[in-house]
């Protein structure tokens, strides 16, 4: 039986790297004041949370009173977006894309049923929006565009300083969900023209269930919730202390480390992409250059993209299919669809997304283990011996 387990799924959550948890572990046990309290355990909690905000914001380039602690990347998406529509008071535009995370497009639902108009703009065969479109499709009443850094199922990087920049200058607020490139690349919420930006720290070897809405001074916001006055109110609720100081621990090792990482990553998964490709009649999805340095995308044509998983599996390796929030569903992923993928191209597909911890013995294992998989499903379907 194979005890190895190669994981590369890093794009749906990472381990907590060790650094991280051993900075964290105090505040789960000795540290347990309450940051509100006047007393002094509770005081010297309140100077570590404001440590680690200011670590999490410098990972930014933004200042530490722009920069919100939530619950994670679905909060902050939320919050953002639904506050700034709040806050607004009034029916108007928003801009978006037809590949955002659910954590966008449901809330974007939600407000077309509440009375805003929402454009979802097409992408191009890699997945990349064209700020011309962006420019094209703003109205009068455009208040918010909301356009992700990078997609988490096919890794594409958008222009979101081009974005960042045309909404400048009409106005509009700018938010980008970069749930899937803090830690990854280099984020700087100045150069990119960003108002509202969202991250999530179990995306980057820290804790689930704890992220951050950076929003930009002067931006108006409702808060969603009502209660005490943390977070300047816009996210009251005692804090999730162990959580903000582990965010903030593995944002700064993980933005410190991105030159190397990023290098190391980038070469692996061209080595991942090429060995798969090799196999035969296997397409990359998303961009050839522009895309995350760990995400691999691939179609395994006349197979079910479930069932390498599931072979994969057995063998210790962990990857997925689509995005994992949205598999389990036997519709094709939005993201597959939009980039013009057909139904069985789309069902066929498997990323494998690469991360801290990965080597290249991973990949020789990955390239190893894949091609018998392949071949054996390949056998059993009945459009691959009838093609
Ligand atoms: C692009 C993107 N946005 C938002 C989220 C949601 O983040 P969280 O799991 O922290 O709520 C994810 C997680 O899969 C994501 O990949």
């Amino acid at each position: 039986m194979e005890s190895r387990l190669v994981y590369m799924d890093h794009g749906a959550t990472t381990p907590v790297r060790k650094e991280v948890f051993d900075y964290m572990a105090p505040f789960l046990q000795e540290r347990y004041g309450n940051p509100s309290s006047l007393h002094t355990p509770g005081r010297e909690v309140r100077q570590a949370v404001e440590e680690a905000r200011e670590k999490t914001a410098d990972a930014l380039g933004a200042n530490s009173d722009e920069l919100y602690i939530t619950a994670g990347g679905t909060e902050s998406n939320n919050i953002a977006l639904r506050g700034v529509a709040k806050k607004r008071g009034k029916p108007g535009h928003i801009i978006t894309s037809s590949i955002e995370h659910h954590a966008v497009l449901d809330v974007c639902k939600d407000l077309e049923k509440e009375g805003h108009r929402v454009t979802y703009l097409p992408v191009d065969r890699y997945g990349r929006v064209d700020p011309a479109a962006v420019q094209d499709a703003l109205e009068e009443d455009t208040f918010i565009i909301s356009i992700m850094a990078a997609n988490n199922e096919i890794g594409t990087l958008q222009p979101v300083r081009e974005i960042g920049a045309l909404a400048r200058g009409k106005g509009v607020y700018f938010h980008t969900d970069a749930v899937q490139v803090v830690g990854q690349l280099p984020v700087d919420v100045n150069e990119l023209n960003v108002d509202l930006l969202s991250l999530s720290a179990h995306k980057l070897n820290g804790p689930k269930g704890v992220g951050a809405l950076y929003m930009r001074k002067g931006v108006k916001i409702d808060p969603l919730y009502r209660g005490g006055s943390q977070e300047r109110k816009l996210r009251p609720g005692t804090e999730n202390v162990p959580g903000i100081i582990g965010q903030g621990k593995a944002i700064e090792l993980a933005v410190s480390e991105i030159p190397e990482k990023k290098k190391r990553l980038e070469h692996l998964r061209d080595r991942l992409i090429k060995g798969l490709i090799n196999i035969g009649e296997v397409s990359l999805n998303g961009h050839p250059e522009e895309r995350l340095p760990g995400n691999v995308n691939v179609s395994f044509k006349y197979i079910e993209g479930e069932s390498v998983l599931l072979s994969l599996d057995m063998e210790g390796i962990a990857a997925s299919s689509g995005s994992a929030c949205s598999s389990g569903s036997l519709e094709p992923s939005h993201v597959l669809s939009a980039i013009g993928l057909d139904h069985s191209t789309a069902h066929g597909s498997v990323r494998f997304s690469l991360g801290y911890g990965n080597n290249e013995e991973d990949i020789d294992y990955v390239l190893e283990k894949t091609p018998p998989i392949v071949e054996r499903l390949r056998s059993m379907s009945p459009t691959y011996r009838s093609r």
